[in-house]
């Protein structure tokens, strides 16, 4: 059987979500595929953290060079997060033939026409599912099955964190800080959790699923977006008069030319599919002139879920690359 090898570029939250998604399910991903996956290469500054998988010393590098150059290795999965290094990593490992996986939705977005073309022209595959809404498939699913239609809409539930405080602020009645810092220890909010809070992150899903959807790029910078830092305890039970929750939304809407979109909490009435999305869960509601409306539904952050994500892009080109 072949073995198809992988470099790694960082082994945290995410990175060791990936892994141990391959290592649970190695005998699985065998079968599913007729390859060997193995990831043998680890660019990461902490090799001594504690973490649930075997991981042995030889595999960590500090040079990515040793990664890009290595010739038995076919796909590079990015998973540092932020924009830099991780776009010219990403750029090198493709100008050196290699496929590159991410999850990592602020450099996507940041650099969606440049890291695209920089695929084709080396003729590698990008992939970067994992990039919204965590385990939900839905970036594969705009690209593919519904290719067809013309998409009228999409508004979306797209961070766990922000999603995960409303729900405990509306169920429990829990401060915003307490739940803020139990999303962290739970594995869902960024490094820096601004980016979750301010909306940031969700204009950087946005921005990816209007290049998808409706072919045209608009810069996360220029999306108008406002977090949820400011929502109080009083205006989440003001919803809750009006028979409905305050969710952090990603819409956007195409009518003729015209594209109007935004990051903004809403009130949603409780009788609404977006309204019953909970805790870190993430939600995508899509419509298309074909097949109408559609809602994609799952857990959108957190170690597994994104690796599971990231893992299918990967066996994905891996059954490309031979022939399987
Ligand atoms: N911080 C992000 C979230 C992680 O909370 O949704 C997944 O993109």
């Amino acid at each position: 059987m072949e073995t198809v090898k992988i470099g790694l570029l960082g082994l945290g939250n995410i990175g060791t979500g990936t892994y141990k998604t391959l290592e649970m399910n190695k005998v699985q991903i065998t079968k599913a595929t007729g390859l060997n996956l193995e990831i043998s290469k680890i660019l990461e500054k902490d090799t001594t953290r504690e973490r649930d998988i075997t991981v042995c010393q030889e595999q960590f590098t500090q040079d990515p060079d040793e990664i890009f150059k290595d010739p038995e290795i076919d796909i590079v999965i990015e998973l540092l997060g932020g924009v830099e290094p991780a776009t010219t990593f990403m750029l090198e490992a493709m100008k050196n033939k290699k496929s590159v996986v991410t999850a990592n939705k602020a450099a996507v977005a940041a650099n969606f026409q440049k890291l695209t073309d920089t695929a084709k022209a080396n003729h590698v595959e990008f992939r970067y599912e994992a990039s919204v809404g965590g385990g939900i498939p839905i970036i594969n699913a705009l690209t593919t099955v519904l290719q067809a239609n013309e998409f009228v809409e999409v508004q979306g539930i797209v961070n766990g964190t922000t999603n995960y405080i409303l729900t405990q602020m509306t169920e429990f009645g829990l401060k915003y800080e307490d739940v803020l810092k139990k999303s962290q220890e739970l594995g869902f909010a960024e490094s820096d959790p601004t980016a979750d809070v301010e909306g940031i992150d969700v204009a950087n899903k946005l921005s990816i699923l209007i290049s998808i959807m409706f072919n045209t790029y608009i810069a996360p910078k220029d999306i108008p977006t406002q977090g949820i830092s400011n929502i109080k305890q009083q205006d989440i039970e003001a919803a809750k008069v009006e028979d409905s929750k305050i969710k952090l939304i990603a819409y956007a809407h195409k009518e003729g030319d015209k594209l109007e979109y935004s990051v903004k909490p809403m009130l949603l009435k409780n009788s609404h599919p977006l309204a019953s999305v909970s805790n870190e869960f993430n939600a995508v509601y899509v419509t298309g002139n074909a097949v109408g409306e559609l809602m994609f539904y799952g857990k959108g952050a957190g170690p597994l879920p994104t690796g599971s994500a990231v893992m299918g892009d990967v066996l994905e080109i891996a059954k490309k690359i031979y022939n399987k």
